[in-house]
């Protein structure tokens, strides 16, 4: 399949199945914004949950918070956002398109006579490059001056750095533990993209942990080694995982190390998640712009110190695309062809269709007594009883349902229905009072 096929092959399931819609679409779209649809929305919650489970729930060393969006402007001059999130950008004057500056299209140099504008293809119609903060702005209260100018975050990060001291008191932490959170950021990006990979609005899911300056490189090894783990355990095949480190002109204002996950999207290698050693960059910062003291006092030695952070950040809206992207085959089964998305089950958006065999015979009855069963216990299924048996496999195969239960003549003698592997298309019989059992365990991850 050629790359950019796959991608329009995905979008447009995407937007067929109902995960993922432009914004505003009747309006013509806004530019790099998308709305999650009815399948998409369970497919991100159940991201954001098995990520949440994983930080907060399973470990006892890590709190999770939920900060506001709107912070105190000072926070993006402490954290250097104001100064320094900033890309630069190019302007072509004939056809007033905008790029940035490092834009792998542009051939020559662009504010040089021989530049070319990808665009329009005029040559020195490019201006110099201009620093352009990725910010969004906008006013609090009834007025619009500088003075009320408040800022959309672009990463959720500080929103934890500033309440570092409340949870750790309130939680009665130890050093070293993690804050954990989920929530909307927001990048003005010059060249958004690839459906949703580079988005204006995007959720991020961060963990900052804090530890002993001296011990941060040991934590951002243990960091690095669990997050790749954790890609894996998802069921993302390994040989489309890769690190990245980053070199001295690619490391953030902040950062002392790091190193991207990255997975081949049919568009190339990506960064989808960056694990950083921040050292005491942000909560120095912050001391020294609030005037409030943020160290942490030891209470087995005594010793005062600002922490160190090791963080790991993943954006909620790259990786539903790693995991659609990862998920999505074309296979041909018994001689037909089929599309199907071969998520984790854990995260699929539908766990079962039940299908009643025909409309007779007292087989809905059943099918609808085992759906209601399921959704009772809040696992979401998928009633259908229209078309034929391998049409309906196939539409769930399409929306990456793990299990297909089938009515059948039997289930009226024996009480047993069928339940078919989606992706090894392996069907066995189970007690039709047994289903609920066999998919929760089959759902456990
Ligand atoms: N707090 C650190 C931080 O924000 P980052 O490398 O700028 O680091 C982390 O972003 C992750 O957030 C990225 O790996 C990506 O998954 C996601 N992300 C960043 N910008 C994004 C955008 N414009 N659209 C979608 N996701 C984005």
């Amino acid at each position: 399949m050629a790359q950019s096929s796959v991608m329009d092959k995905l979008v447009s399931l995407a937007k067929r199945r109902g995960f993922i819609f432009q914004s505003s679409e009747i309006y013509g779209g806004l530019g790099s914004v998308w709305d999650y649809g009815p399948l998409g929305v369970e497919l991100k919650r159940n991201l954001k949950d098995r990520w949440w489970r994983s930080m907060v729930y399973a470990r006892d060393d890590i709190e999770g918070v939920d900060a506001a969006i709107l912070m105190h402007p000072k926070v993006w001059e402490a954290s250097g956002h104001v100064a320094g999130f900033t890309d630069p950008l190019v302007d072509c004057r004939q056809c007033k398109n905008r790029f940035r500056a490092d834009d792998e299209r542009i051939k020559g140099t662009p504010g040089a006579p021989d530049a070319q504008c990808p665009v329009c293809g005029s040559k020195g119609t490019l201006t110099e490059p201009r620093m352009f903060n990725l910010m969004f702005k906008t006013f609090m209260g009834p007025v619009e001056e500088d003075a009320a100018i408040v800022y959309l975050r672009p990463e959720t990060a500080q929103g934890i750095y500033v309440n570092y001291l409340n949870v750790q008191q309130s939680s009665r932490q130890k050093i070293p533990f993690g804050i954990a959170q989920i929530g909307k950021a927001f990048r003005n990006e010059i060249t958004p993209g690839n459906f949703i990979f580079r988005t204006r609005e995007f959720e991020q899911m961060e963990m900052q942990f804090f530890v002993k300056p001296g011990e941060d490189e040991h934590w951002f090894e243990e960091w690095r080694a669990w997050r790749m783990q954790w890609h894996r355990d998802l069921g993302i095949r390994p040989e489309k995982l890769r690190f990245h480190q980053h070199g001295p002109d690619e490391l953030a204002h902040y950062a002392k190390d790091a190193y991207d996950i990255e997975y081949e999207f049919p568009f190339g290698w990506k960064e989808f998640e960056g694990i950083h050693n921040r050292t005491d960059f942000d909560l120095s910062r912050h001391q020294e712009y609030s005037g409030k003291k943020l160290e942490y006092l030891d209470p087995a030695t005594n010793e005062r110190f600002i922490p160190y952070v090791v963080e790991t950040s993943l954006g909620a809206d790259r990786l539903a695309l790693v995991v659609l992207a990862d998920a999505y085959r074309e296979e041909t089964v018994e001689g037909e062809s089929r599309v199907v998305l071969k998520l984790h089950p854990s995260i699929a958006p539908i766990k079962a269709g039940v299908f009643p065999l025909v409309k007779k015979d007292g087989m809905p009855e059943v099918a609808t007594r085992i759906a209601d069963d399921l959704r009772a216990r809040a696992i979401p299924v998928f009633y259908d009883d229209g078309g034929s048996i391998g049409r309906r496999y196939r539409r769930q195969d399409e929306a990456g349902t793990p299990f297909g239960i089938t009515v059948d003549g039997q289930t009226l003698d024996d009480g047993t229905v069928t339940v078919r592997d989606r992706d090894s298309l392996a069907q066995e019989r189970v007690a039709s009072d047994a289903v609920v059992t066999y998919l929760q365990d089959h759902l456990a991850t």
